[in-house]
């Protein structure tokens, strides 16, 4: 909200006397960042009706032309609402983007015709328009963080992430409990993403990796509106230069019949179904063309006998093995850990687990370098891991 100053417009209905301006309450941010399309979120406090204007990467006023816009809409119509998630297509691997986000508020129905109140939009008058740069698989090197396990403590949040820039960070990576439970959607903005919208989150892509806390509380089923994926499941993959992203969701840690799921949890045919797709998902020239192939997992498949490790140990673990996976990033435990490949028996791959109070700041081009880094930024351990003959 700091660079985000919103202004209603003058050239109102009359109506509109007698209405409140309309507020952007929460982002813009970047979600589901391809190399040929991305999705822009925000949120208001009134119903609206919404748009992205984008320009091309330049020093021109953003006002020097019409800029195409592109709707927030479903099944043909433009969605009224007070969650706006505006997809655009199209766009050109690699390649940096300007854009604006507009809200036009909706005041209420008359028969089939619709009052329209004020206009909220980004400022691109007294700030930089925000921007962002598409995927790139033909990149030689990507840099990525990840954090994890952050349970709404925004201060360790901006501790690990507030030297986060376009120019740093190819992409960051959230990999479970961001938050404890989610009784309501506002506390997904409190507890994480208000704060990564400020340090980032409108100008670098960040792929949300769902834990077992994000499984639990009143608003939890609403969770993936905030953050849709290319597959409409909270597993997914994408491709950022050498490295092919795998991102699964390891579900809940205790078996599905215990108390503290209130008779709820239905994880064990999820997994089920989630390793179907995992099986086929490795076949894909996609996949098995990549230089590197990283999965990104809240719980860790090793270290411990709780029903959710042995069930992604048992249903997850067996295709991985057979897959060349260079490296598993997982979270959960509170506390650092490391196995190399062939140390734990059964897994054919090294993971690392990341500490809460801890990012790993990595890099792959001609190898992949992790560094674990505290709340004050310095390295306590350093991987190297060299592309498999
Ligand atoms: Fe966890």
């Amino acid at each position: 909200m700091k660079r985000l100053r919103i202004f209603a417009v003058a050239f109102c209905l009359p109506v509109l006397l007698f209405s409140q301006n309309i507020t952007i309450t929460h982002g813009p941010y970047l979600q589901k960042v391809g190399e040929e399309e991305v999705t822009v979120i925000w949120t208001t406090d009134k119903d609206a009706v919404s748009w992205v204007e984008l320009a091309p990467a330049g020093n021109d006023s953003f006002y020097s032309q019409e800029r195409p816009r592109y709707y927030d809409t479903v099944y043909g119509n433009k969605v009224v609402g007070k969650l706006h998630r505006v997809t655009i297509t199209g766009l050109t691997p690699g390649t940096e983007y300007r854009y604006r986000i507009f809200s036009k508020e909706v005041l209420g129905y008359e028969g089939h015709r619709i009052l329209y109140g004020n206009i909220a939009a980004s400022d691109v008058y007294s700030r930089r328009p925000y921007a962002f740069r598409t995927l790139d698989s033909r990149k030689e090197k990507v840099s990525f963080r990840v954090v994890n396990d952050i349970h709404g403590n925004t201060d360790h949040l901006r501790a690990l992430l507030s030297d986060v820039k376009r120019e740093n960070t190819d992409l960051v990576i959230f990999n479970g409990d961001m938050v404890s439970t989610v009784n309501e959607e506002e506390g997904i903005f409190r507890g994480f993403m208000d704060t990564a919208i400020a340090l980032f989150a409108s100008e670098v892509p960040m792929y949300y990796v769902r834990g077992n806390h994000e499984t639990r509380g009143r608003a939890s089923s609403s969770v993936y509106d905030y953050f849709p994926t290319p597959t409409g499941e909270f597993y997914y993959a994408f491709r950022e230069g050498p490295v092919f992203f795998l991102v699964l969701d390891s579900g809940e840690d205790k078996p599905d019949s215990d108390i503290e799921y209130s008779e709820l949890a239905c994880f064990d045919d999820y997994r089920s179904e989630e390793s179907k797709w995992l099986e086929a998902m490795v076949m894909t020239p996609e996949f098995r063309s990549a230089k590197y192939r990283i999965v990104l997992m809240h719980m860790p498949p090793v270290g411990s006998t709780w029903h959710g490790t042995r069930e992604v140990a048992r249903k997850f673990v067996p295709l991985l093995n057979d897959a060349g996976i260079d490296l598993m990033i997982c979270g959960h435990t509170h506390e650092y850990g490391f196995f190399g490949k062939g140390e734990k028996s059964g897994i054919n791959f090294p993971v690392l687990i990341n500490d809460d109070e801890t990012c790993l700041d990595a890099e792959a081009s001609d190898k992949i370098t992790v560094k674990t880094k505290d709340l004050t930024g310095k390295i306590l351990h350093t991987h190297t891991f060299y592309l498999q003959k």
